[in-house]
């Protein structure tokens, strides 16, 4: 097959003058009284985005997703059910506040925490349900809601890679107690690395609010603070990027779209290759449009991924189960991710692929398989 020479990213964003613009401004006048006109902007503009009453824009969706922990109150002997499959974070901010993980497994057509594994993992202890949108995919909101209403369990939604994404027309984030969203390079809309927090309850964003700025207060004077807290806000020039991000969104989201629709026509008739596409009520921001290799494909995953990488093009594999690595005591059986971790793989989306691209990845995997 002929060989591309531009390289097929995984990820990698859209910037144009806006962009430039907006953080030209804040490099020029973002000082004295607007040293934080872009930050406040963002949280304003994000919130209205996402439907959501507070936003808390911070220097990583890590952070966002630690203040989300600490602020709804967990920690040591407290225990968290959270989805297997998902980038590390997800499960080291739990372990912050001293709290535990339990593991749990996923949809195996979402590759979402699969609700039917929630009941069986609930303890005394457990205080709340940390769901991932995999990959932009919605997880199933309702049926987690319910759970989480009956046994009184607070909901954290991990949502750093689903900023658009939509279940029954709400958008995620917004679904659950807190939201947190990630800005990182290979996210819908980036600005190098960046967070942001959501919430519509007044007690979580007072506390959340607290802890990210030192838990200063002010109270007893100038630089008081009140309880241990951390530097997490986001600074103005970051904010700048990720507000004239956020200005294009749906235009970022279209593309992210339509670059999964290439995929679908292309391979959704291969024999033995799943991929997965949003199921009804869910819309997916297909951030990482992903498929398994079935059984009946006798390719090595590891090896299609890296034939693929000899042609320039830059797949992932699926996420290694956060259950095992060594800072996780316990350890859990979870077939499903334990297959995707196996057999998965992300394909390239960055938003400077065309269609021609995604027919040469296609047809390289077709030959790979
Ligand atoms: C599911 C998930 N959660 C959390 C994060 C952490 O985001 P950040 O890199 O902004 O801290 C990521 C980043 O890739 C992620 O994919």
């Amino acid at each position: 097959m002929k060989e591309t020479k531009k390289r097929i990213s995984f990820a990698g964003p859209s910037i144009t003058q806006k962009e430039i613009d907006y953080v030209t401004d804040a490099v020029k006048n973002g000082w004295y009284e607007n040293y934080d006109k872009h930050t406040q902007k963002l949280e304003k503009t994000f919130a209205q985005y996402v439907g959501a009453k507070y936003a808390i824009a911070t220097h990583c969706c890590t952070q966002a997703l630690h203040l989300a922990c600490a602020a709804i109150g967990l920690k040591k002997g407290d225990e968290v059910i959270v989805t297997d499959f998902s980038w590390v974070a997800t499960a080291y901010c739990i372990f912050y506040t001293g709290a535990q993980c339990v593991f749990v497994d996923i949809d195996p057509d979402t590759w979402t925490l699969d609700p039917a594994c929630i009941r069986a993992a609930i303890t005394p202890k457990t205080k709340a349900i940390m769901l991932v949108h995999t990959f932009g995919h919605p997880a199933a909101m309702d049926e987690i809601r319910e759970i989480a209403r009956e046994y009184e369990l607070l909901v954290i939604e991990d949502a750093a890679p689903a900023i658009g994404a939509e279940y029954k027309g709400q958008k995620v984030g917004t679904l659950g107690d807190v939201g947190c969203f990630s800005f990182q390079g290979a996210k819908m809309t980036v600005s190098g690395e960046g967070g942001i927090l959501v919430t519509n309850d007044e007690g979580i964003y007072n506390r959340a609010k607290l802890l990210a700025s030192m838990g200063r207060t002010d109270s007893q004077g100038t630089f008081w603070s009140d309880m241990l807290g951390y530097q997490y806000t986001m600074g103005n020039l970051t904010a700048a990027l990720a507000l004239a991000q956020m200005e294009r969104v749906e235009e970022l989201l279209a593309k992210k779209r339509k670059i999964f629709s290439w995929y679908a026509q292309r391979l959704n008739t291969v024999q033995g290759l799943k991929i997965i596409t949003e199921k009804p009520d869910c819309k997916s921001t297909y951030c990482y449009p992903s498929i398994l290799l079935e059984e009946s494909i006798l390719a090595d995953r590891d090896q299609v991924v890296s034939e693929l990488k000899k042609r320039n093009i830059h797949s992932r594999p699926g996420f290694p189960r956060m259950s095992r690595f060594p800072v996780c005591e316990a350890r859990f059986e979870n077939p499903v991710a334990a297959l995707v971790e196996k057999r998965g793989i992300s394909l390239p989306s960055a938003a400077n692929l065309e269609e021609s691209d995604i027919d040469y990845v296609c047809r390289s995997i077709q030959e790979l398989l």
